[in-house]
């Protein structure tokens, strides 16, 4: 076992505090209860949380619970103690009405923990879409050592030959089902298929995209995001984490130390080259506003549109998971990146090191996996940033945009970025499934589809609604995508060329609240920009009969969090936090620990 010399541990004012003795007396007995040591506790060594994020209600992330015991091996190791303790679950398929209500609540609940408990440093257990940004949103509140470990995604799904990947084959699925070429125990035996082990989505959906994302910010050992929950390398990614998270405590190397402004656009170069979820704009606002830095909307496509999509995964791509690791992963991806001077290789990550130094010399061991930089699968593959007068900030993935879609919209010799037609509002997911199908509606080719009410507070959480299937009887006639626009989300499994995230939500009284079905929409990618067009004054007057008639509807809230949450949240494009909680970052830092508590 090798020791290690500690700074002044915060777990000290618990439990070795001869100034407080009748309290540190108080805090002591009731560890002791289970039987760990009074010379444990009261030795200096530092006491490490595991934050377990599985268990049987998060089944992408059950597997922490085994991962959990290579954990405190490691922790032990190092002159550890790990105390593991659960993180509000949240689980992005089974959660209703949408887990994107509890990223914040889970994030209240941890910071709530990290900061009232004795623990000097954190492992968080991280997979499961918003998993990983509940936890390094938490982590950056309380700003104490901090290393995410992944669970890691499952393995390749198949059927009859052919890889199925999580979330993207319902999609798929879905369109044959309406189709009838399919019944409804097939379509469940083909979604199955894509799950065929423990671990999170195999897809480039937003739990790969985030776990990929915690690792080129720094946030986990090199090399670890990308191996699959079943490998036995993940077991051995566990314990190095858990040694790690101890140095990491003795060296005072905190999330603020790692997470800067630099880490960020890492962040966004990488997530274009993987083709990486729409969700992420939302999570790194979140987190860079948790940590203190100043991450503008805009700086999505201004340092990440331009670059190309190297990693061939489903949905933009063929691949999935395992392929993905034996291709290389992130250090590969991020090397070749590195080759382009396109990463600021000085940021500093979990190990100690900069990424440039982990990840250089790092090879592709698979080009049909992770292409090389000459030959992408797509150029131009990161998000465009699109303004006015229905909104003022949304976001679409042009890396995801098919040959079909392409023709169909995008081709016109004179005007080749824009196109426009007439618009068919839907006031929710409950009001677009009832309705879809129907012909009286005379949805066509040139129809754009708009979701609203599915925001932070019309939902509420912000629903992933916005990649709408179009009607049936155009499907049958080969049409597999209309253009979509929305104030909701959409998932990271989705290959819909959507316009999402649009801000402020209808629910806010945004534009999108004065759209009508029938009223003619304008495109222009080049511009990005989206217009209904009609007179100003014909806005105004809406405007004035909205506000008239009390505001955009949306339905009532069903629990108190879901009221709270729409009292204080913010707008997708900046993150969609609890407002005014970003303060809290500075606050943590200089108030130290908190009082006692009798
Ligand atoms: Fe949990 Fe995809 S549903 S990772
Ligand atoms: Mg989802």
């Amino acid at each position: 076992m090798t020791e290690i010399a500690k700074p002044k541990l915060r777990s000290r004012a618990w439990f070795d505090n001869p100034a407080n003795i009748d309290m540190t007396a108080l805090y002591l007995e009731r560890y002791l209860n289970f039987g760990i040591t009074l010379e444990e506790l009261r030795s200096g060594r530092p006491i490490i949380g595991i934050a377990q994020t599985g268990s049987d209600l998060s089944p992408c992330n059950r597997h922490h619970l085994v991962l959990a015991e290579r954990l405190r091996d490691g922790i032990r190791e190092m002159g550890g103690i790990p105390l593991e303790f659960p993180v509000h679950p949240i689980q992005e398929t089974g959660k209703r009405p949408t887990a994107g209500l509890d990223r914040n609540l889970s994030y209240l609940g941890l910071v709530e923990v990290l900061y009232g408990y004795p623990l000097d440093g954190v492992v968080l257990t991280i997979g499961c879409d918003k998993t990983t940004p509940a936890c390094l949103m938490a982590a950056a509140t309380v700003n104490i050592p901090a290393i995410a470990l992944s669970v890691g995604p499952m393995l390749n799904g198949w059927h009859k030959g052919e890889r199925t990947g999580s979330g993207t084959i319902v999609w798929k699925a879905r369109q044959m089902l309406a189709a009838g070429e399919i019944d409804d125990a097939e379509f469940i035996k083909l979604v199955a298929s894509s799950a065929p082990s423990t671990g999170y989505c195999n897809t480039m959906g937003t739990a790969t995209t985030m776990n990929s994302l915690a690792e080129a910010l720094g946030m986990s050992l090199p090399g670890s995001a990308a191996i699959p929950a079943p490998y036995r390398d993940r077991q051995e990614s566990a314990y190095w984490t858990g040694r790690r998270i101890v140095e990491m405590v003795a060296e005072d190397l905190k999330p603020s130390d790692i997470l800067t402004l630099d880490a960020f656009h890492n962040a966004i170069v990488v997530n274009s080259a993987i083709g990486g979820s729409t969700n992420a704009p939302i999570h790194l606002a979140a987190l860079a506003r948790h940590v203190g830095v100043d991450l503008p909307l805009k700086d999505w496509e201004t340092h990440g549109h331009k670059v190309p999509l190297l990693v061939n995964l489903q949905p933009a791509g063929e691949y999935l998971g395992e392929d993905y690791y034996r291709a290389g992963g992130v250090p590969a991806v991020v090397a070749q990146l590195m080759k382009q001077a396109l990463i600021r290789e000085d940021a500093l990550t979990v190990n100690g090191r900069t990424i440039g130094d982990n990840c250089r010399g790092a090879k592709v061991e698979d080009e049909k996996v992770i292409r090389p930089f000459d030959q992408p699968l797509k150029s131009d593959a990161g998000f465009i940033v699109l303004t006015g007068n229905l909104f003022d900030a949304a976001i679409m993935k042009t890396s995801v945009i098919s040959d079909e879609f392409r023709q169909r919209y995008l081709s016109n010799p004179d005007d080749p970025d824009a196109f426009e037609g007439p618009a068919i509002v839907f006031d929710g997911p409950e009001d677009y499934h009832h309705r879809i199908d129907d012909p009286s509606l005379g949805i066509t080719t040139s129809t754009l589809m708009f979701m609203r009410g599915a925001g932070p507070i019309g939902y509420p959480g912000a629903a992933e609604v916005v990649n709408m299937r179009p009607p049936a009887y155009l499907i049958t006639e080969g049409v597999h995508a209309l253009p979509c626009i929305g104030d909701g989300r959409q998932s990271g499994t989705s290959g819909s060329p959507s316009i999402l995230n649009a801000s402020p939500e209808a629910a806010a009284n945004g534009g999108l609240a004065l759209l009508q079905t029938g009223d003619r929409v304008r495109i222009d990618l080049r511009k990005g920009r989206v217009d209904v067009l009609i007179a100003d004054e014909e806005l105004t007057e809406r405007r004035r009969a909205l506000m008239q008639a009390g505001g955009y509807a949306y339905p009532a809230s069903q629990t108190p969090w879901q009221e709270i949450q729409r009292s204080v949240v913010g707008q997708l494009d900046t993150g969609a936090i609890l407002e005014g909680a970003e303060k809290y970052q500075r606050l943590a830092q200089t108030a130290g620990v908190p009082r006692d508590n009798h």
